[in-house]
């Protein structure tokens, strides 16, 4: 989610009206893919290097985070959606630990959309996480552990790997989401600011998507000829 800041200066408002506006694009949009039957939606909210970013804005984010929960969990629950948070909780607030921990609580036994937000979490760190508790757990056993073994300690393990990647606000980089599981996803970069970005905007995204041939190595006759058999 990308490009609040830019919203907010071409208004000449200060940033935070831009991750304000922006919060209201994660409801619209969550609300977006539970209308659309998406199975899981991962928002990357707060990277592991966002915390450069100057104090106040840092301290700003967090109250979002913090009063966005304090507001939505309830209606996400009657929604059916699952909430979690992943990433690196250790630097948060005792507070807005707290909240995520009662959040998940509540909807765990949910079976609707997959709503997962990415905060203090880095792709890499997330690999690393999984090869330390994988080692811890299993310590040096065995002799080469498979793709499959790690994969079981990553982030978000028990959801089908993502099939679209979407990058508002004009950036065509990854910054370090998901490195793993975005293996064979299909990406999607967009100008469009995250402030801006609605359910038209989400409609473009899907189109596009669609549009697309997976072939995860294969070729096109190949995935022609599989898809011929099934029908
Ligand atoms: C994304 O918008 C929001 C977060 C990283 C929390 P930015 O704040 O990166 O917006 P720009 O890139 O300055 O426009
Ligand atoms: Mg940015």
């Amino acid at each position: 989610m990308d490009g609040n800041g830019r919203w907010a200066k071409h208004r000449f408002l200060p940033r935070v009206a831009g991750h304000r506006k922006g919060v209201e694009s994660v409801r619209s949009t969550v609300q977006g893919c539970a209308e659309r039957g998406v199975e899981a939606l991962t928002l990357f909210a707060f990277s592991s290097e966002n915390w450069r970013r100057p104090a106040e804005e840092v301290s700003l984010l967090m109250q979002l985070f913090v009063s966005a929960l304090q507001q939505e969990v309830e209606r996400l629950h009657q929604n059916g959606i699952r909430f979690r948070v992943i990433g690196d909780l250790s630097r948060f607030d005792p507070t807005l630990v707290e909240l995520i921990a009662n959040a998940q609580r509540r909807t765990a036994g949910n079976s609707g959309l997959a709503l997962t937000v990415a905060a203090n979490y880095g792709g890499r760190w997330d690999i690393m996480q999984a090869v330390n508790r994988l080692r811890a757990e299993h310590g040096s056993g065995l002799e080469s552990w498979t793709e499959a073994q790690l994969q079981a300690y990553l982030a978000l393990s028990d959801l089908p790997e993502p099939d679209l990647f979407i990058r508002t606000g004009g950036e065509q980089r990854v910054s370090n989401f998901l490195l793993w599981q975005l293996a064979y996803t299909e990406f999607y970069f967009t100008d469009t600011l995250w402030p801006d970005f609605d359910a038209h905007a989400l409609d473009l995204a899907i189109s596009s998507y669609r549009q697309r041939e997976r072939r995860f190595g294969r070729t096109s006759e190949q995935v022609v000829a599989s898809q011929d058999s099934r029908s």
